[in-house]
């Protein structure tokens, strides 16, 4: 035991000043649920099960906004990419969905009396030295944003779903939570608030433990961590099928976004509660060549930005207007046959069995900088010779997918409100 706490690197809340500024930093690998180390990965299916799966899970996923939106959390988490983390003293590993589109932590907790009996294994909060129940008139029963309960002896409940039927309720605890760094030091967070799930449904499968959520709500992991990491992330996302490498997620100086090629945009905090905790940015417009097209704003946000930026959802969701304008100007100006498309929400399908086909120039002008997309931000290969544009047109709801996000940096910075992007080649780093 004294060995393993001897190798954990303890942050508290008083942290040193260096810290404070973001001196410190650390990665964890972030793996997407169809890559070979995940461990959804399921050998026998084929590539491209695996993509028509994704898509559907995106679409339900979206789905949201054809619902109440006024209504309890109820945006899906489709678990696109996990992180291993560990919970309590001693540090139990669990592997969990990492959501931008979340805004708390929850993992499966025993007893568990509706579970499958072969989710195993399950964190066990009676195993844990450090797990502490928060009683009903503590702030940290409140900061969870989710609707809490109390229970008969006065102690903090939660209960939070979403879309795709995915739905926790279970004790609100503090705990430590550690996660493994590449640096082979693990870091801890002590007295970290998490949601201990008694009652669960998890459409992510058996072998996904729970949430860790990246939004900027109170209760999300990274406010949370708040001084030690200077409420800063960062991810690069490898391409599906191009290389089995992992993905990083950083923290603290190890997520600071910038030099040759990055850009910076605001994000802003939707005046909704059901949407307070995601990452609003603001699309002037889109170019496809010399053509650009100006994208309408949604009231649904109530906020200055236009588009949800989610690392969970696999396409990307624009005005109908604009995606009018756009997938026809791609249409005109790419040099590939058209093809029906294997997959009915996707309508811009185009005949390839070479991944070098070129596409026209294609930018998103973000509020105060401009990003170039590349062919893998544009099309996902549907089938050994077809690609299809990732690109759907949406009445109110607009959300800048994973797809898109591939191979770039991708900085959070909370203090800042800021979003940036810079290419790089995710694969490599
Ligand atoms: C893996 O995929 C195959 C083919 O779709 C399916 O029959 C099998 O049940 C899957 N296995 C698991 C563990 O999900
Ligand atoms: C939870 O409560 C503890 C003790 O009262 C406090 O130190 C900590 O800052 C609180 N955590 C959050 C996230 O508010
Ligand atoms: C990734 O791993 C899978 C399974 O181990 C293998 O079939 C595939 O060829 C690998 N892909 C690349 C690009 O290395
Ligand atoms: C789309 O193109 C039409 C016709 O060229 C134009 O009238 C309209 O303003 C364009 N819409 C957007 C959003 O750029
Ligand atoms: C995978 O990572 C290794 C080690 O960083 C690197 O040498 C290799 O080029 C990467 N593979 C791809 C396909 O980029």
């Amino acid at each position: 035991m004294a060995l393993i706490f001897s190798l954990i690197l303890f942050i508290s809340a008083a942290v040193s000043s260096a810290a404070a500024d973001g001196g410190y930093g650390f990665s964890v690998e972030m793996i997407h649920r169809d890559f070979p180390k995940s461990p959804l990965f399921n050998a026998s299916e084929t590539h491209y099960h695996r993509i028509a799966d994704a898509l559907r899970r995106s679409i339900s996923r979206e789905r949201v906004s054809l619902t109440d939106t006024g209504k309890a959390p109820i945006y899906s988490s489709g678990g696109a990419y996990v992180v291993k983390i560990s919970l309590g003293t001693p540090p139990f590993s669990i592997v969990a969905v990492a959501d931008t589109g979340s805004n708390i932590i929850w993992t499966r907790c025993k007893p568990c009396p509706n579970c499958h009996k072969q989710i195993e294994p399950m964190f066990d909060p009676s195993k844990s030295s450090t797990y502490k129940l928060v009683p009903c008139s503590s702030p940290n029963c409140s900061i969870s944003g989710l609707e809490s309960s109390c229970s008969s002896e006065s102690m903090c409940e939660y209960s939070t779903s979403y879309y795709d039927g995915t739905h926790s309720k279970g004790d609100i605890a503090v705990d430590t939570v550690t996660m493994g760094s590449t640096s082979g030091h693990p870091v801890a967070f002590p007295r970290t608030v998490i949601g201990c799930g008694h009652d669960n449904v998890a459409a992510f499968g058996s072998k996904i433990s729970g949430i860790v959520g990246l939004g900027h709500g109170p209760a999300s992991l990274v406010q949370q961590m708040g001084p030690a990491t200077g409420g800063k992330f960062s991810y690069c996302l490898v391409p599906v099928g191009k290389s089995n490498n992992s993905s990083y997620l950083n923290f603290g100086s190890n997520a600071i976004v910038s030099g040759f090629g990055a850009v910076s945009t605001p994000f802003y905090t939707s005046a909704i509660d059901y949407f307070k905790g995601f990452y609003v940015l603001k699309v002037e417009a889109m170019s496809v060549g010399s053509n650009k097209f100006k994208f309408t704003n949604t009231l649904l946000l109530e906020t200055n930005g236009n588009i949800i930026i989610d690392s969970g959802t696999t396409l990307t969701y624009i005005p109908m207007e604009t995606y009018a304008n756009f997938s026809n100007a791609i249409s005109k100006l790419i040099d590939l046959n058209p093809t029906t498309s294997p997959i009915q929400f996707l309508n811009y399908c185009y005949e390839t069995t070479t991944n070098d086909y070129k596409v026209p120039p294609v930018t998103v002008h973000f509020e105060g900088g401009d990003v170039n997309l590349e062919r893998e931000n544009l099309f996902i290969r549907v089938a050994k010779n077809v690609v299809c544009l990732a690109f759907v047109g949406r009445k109110d709801m607009f959300i800048y997918g994973n797809i898109a996000q591939t191979n770039f940096l991708v900085g959070y910075d909370i203090k800042k409100s800021s979003v940036s992007f810079k290419p790089s080649n995710c694969a490599t780093l």
